[in-house]
């Protein structure tokens, strides 16, 4: 038998016609590219390709864009991702692999943060076809496969809740009612929805406020997007509603504290910088945790659960945790 001698072109190319086809653009930043077919984002760089499910990436880039890119690094996957540098963002391809960096065929490039952020807003709303919205749970949402079919401009707007004091108090972010847009959760329907009395000392009832969280988070349309409903100087209250997987895998550059608040999330606990295994650990309702600095994390919520996540805004403190200056855990036992 002689060998096959059909000449067949380099996928690469076959699926970039093809995205072209489909009603996509395709973006580029610095020396990346980014196009998407039917099933797939595909990205290039120099030195390497990469892929991943466009479901996938959808949801990890609308977390990226809203987020302003985080705390620390957003992993899209193993490969994929970018690092905060607060003002300006490494993106990168296997800089957080330790075969890609061991085989240096690892990719970094530094860009001001406004402008990655606008091609990656850019990329969101012309790839996320209309019906599909990546900040839902995918029980409730449609699908974001095959050609280009219309938008979803609104979902992927939407801005992240961010309250300078705290949720409710006057003019500040408002809580959530029907009325508002916000129903209960078909997951959270047992939640209570009455609210706290207030009885504030004569002279201090504009400084004293409270509301009922448990409220409020069960009316959350989204999954996966700590928000700031509480804040004291540094300190951040950022509480949120998970169902299914968090879309991205979050590096750490400061201590994370977590508390369980409802249900339950299993957390897949790696190295930071190497992705090798550390732990599992599974959240129960009740349960508190502390998230390392030197570790990324991605969690599984079989059911729509609470959690809340304290954040420390101090913006000294990833050059602490990385000179080791301070160790990358809170408490020893
Ligand atoms: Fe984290």
């Amino acid at each position: 038998m002689s060998a096959p001698t059909t000449v067949r072109e380099p996928m690469t190319k076959t699926a970039l016609r093809a995205a072209t086809d489909l009603g996509y653009k395709s973006f580029t930043a610095g020396k990346f590219t980014f196009e998407r077919d039917e099933y797939f984002a595909h990205i290039t760089f120099p030195g390497g390709r990469h892929i991943m499910a466009v479901d996938a990436f959808l949801r990890a880039l609308m977390r990226d864009v809203a987020w302003g890119f985080f705390y620390g690094t957003v992993n899209f996957d193993n490969v994929f991702g970018t690092g905060n540098h607060y003002g300006t963002v490494e993106r990168v391809a296997g800089l957080f692999n330790k075969a890609y960096k061991d085989a240096n065929r690892h990719y970094v490039e530094k860009f001001q943060s406004k402008d990655l952020k606008a091609t990656f807003e850019a990329m969101l709303d012309d790839w996320t076809n209309e019906g599909f919205d990546p900040f839902a749970a995918p029980e409730e949402t449609g699908r974001p496969f095959g050609p280009k079919k219309g938008n979803n401009t609104a979902a992927v707007q939407r801005q992240r809740v961010v309250a300078q004091r705290m949720v409710g108090i006057k003019g500040d972010t408002p809580h959530r009612s029907d009325a508002a847009g916000f129903p209960v959760n078909r997951q959270f329907v047992d939640v209570p929805q009455d609210e706290p009395e207030i009885h504030a000392e004569p002279g201090f009832e504009g400084e004293v406020h409270a509301f009922n969280l448990y409220g409020y988070l069960s009316r959350s349309d989204v999954t996966w997007n700590p928000s700031v409903c509480a804040g004291v100087k540094d300190s951040l209250m950022c509480p949120t509603t998970e169902e299914y997987i968090l879309p991205i895998i979050h590096g750490n550059d400061r201590v994370e504290w977590f508390i369980q608040a409802s249900d339950e999330i299993i957390w897949d606990i790696d190295d930071k910088n190497t992705g090798a295994p550390v732990a599992k650990v599974t959240m129960k309702a009740g349960d508190v945790a502390a998230m390392p600095a030197n570790i990324r994390h991605r969690g599984y919520s079989p059911k729509r659960s609470m959690l809340l996540v304290w954040e420390n805004n101090d913006g000294r403190l990833p050059s602490m945790y990385a000179k080791q200056e301070l160790k990358p855990y809170p408490v020893e036992f």
